[in-house]
């Protein structure tokens, strides 16, 4: 699968033209929150009442907002890439919390997934039967050792322990951003506990895929890709082919 960073125009915005998702491409869209503020009126009105009510509950203004971009491009995206009006989008949420098409629409092979950090979303789709996206500012966590110590796989905690300090919170955001994406590509969450699985690297194609093993997981059939969605972000998407 080719993995193609989109750029999201503001003419793609106002058009309702569709978007073709060829087979064999993971198309990722990063976008900053601040660049749909002002079409916010327009995302406001694609949201359900379940999502505006949960857009609601946030108390700052920035949250709404980061929660509109990521809930009403979502909709309009699916709607120009699937051909159907964005109000007969049928989202539902399994039972650990992945949105799926379901309905009609939910027949195709069509997966869609996407992660929110400080001022970016990432929105993903592919002709996948399982995607999952993470992105995550890179910011100073005082406490990430800890985290390491806690949520990584041993082979993990090893290969941390090889970087420099320097390297070491870069390090953590491009390992934690893997394992997420795969979680999320399962639907588990955080349900999965994150050290039963290793992210390794692949020295044959230069790290730009990773594998996954652990117990009961097909390594074969899962591919990680470690992408930099913007300045100062990790991302990376994980899918099964
Ligand atoms: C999914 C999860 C890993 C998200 O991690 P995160 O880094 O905090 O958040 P991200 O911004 O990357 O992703 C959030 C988006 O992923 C999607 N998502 C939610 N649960 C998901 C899951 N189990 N698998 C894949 N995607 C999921 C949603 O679209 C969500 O957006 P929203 O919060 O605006 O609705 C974490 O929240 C989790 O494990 N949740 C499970 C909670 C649970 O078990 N809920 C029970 C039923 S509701």
């Amino acid at each position: 699968m080719l993995i193609r960073i989109m750029e999201l125009t503001a003419t793609q915005f106002i058009s309702d033209s569709p978007l073709l998702l060829p087979a064999g491409e993971v198309q990722l869209w990063p976008v900053s929150i601040q660049d749909f503020a002002c079409g916010s009126k327009e995302l406001a009105m694609l949201l359900s009442a379940e999502e505006t009510g949960r857009m609601k509950q946030f108390r700052f203004p920035q949250d709404r907002l980061r929660f509109l971009v990521a809930h009403g491009l979502l909709r309009r995206m699916i709607g120009q890439y699937l051909n159907i009006a964005s109000g007969r989008i049928l989202l539902e949420s399994g039972s650990k919390g992945k949105p799926e098409l379901y309905g009609k629409h939910g027949q195709e092979l069509f997966a869609f997934n996407i992660s929110h950090s400080h001022n970016l979303v990432v929105l993903a789709f592919a002709r996948a039967h399982k995607l999952g996206v993470d992105v995550e500012h890179i910011r100073c966590m005082p406490d990430f050792p800890e985290i390491v110590a806690c949520f990584f796989h041993p082979q993990e905690k090893a290969a941390f322990q090889r970087h420099p300090y320097g390297a070491r919170q870069q390090a953590f955001f491009d390992c934690w951003t893997c394992k997420e994406a795969f979680v999320k590509a399962t639907g588990e969450g955080l349900n999965r506990s994150l050290d039963s699985f290793c992210i390794t690297s692949n020295s044959e194609n230069n790290n730009t895929r990773l594998n996954v093993t652990g117990e009961g997981i097909s390594t074969a059939s899962w591919n990680i890709a470690p992408f930099r969605p913007a300045p100062g972000y990790a991302g990376a998407v994980a899918f099964e082919v």
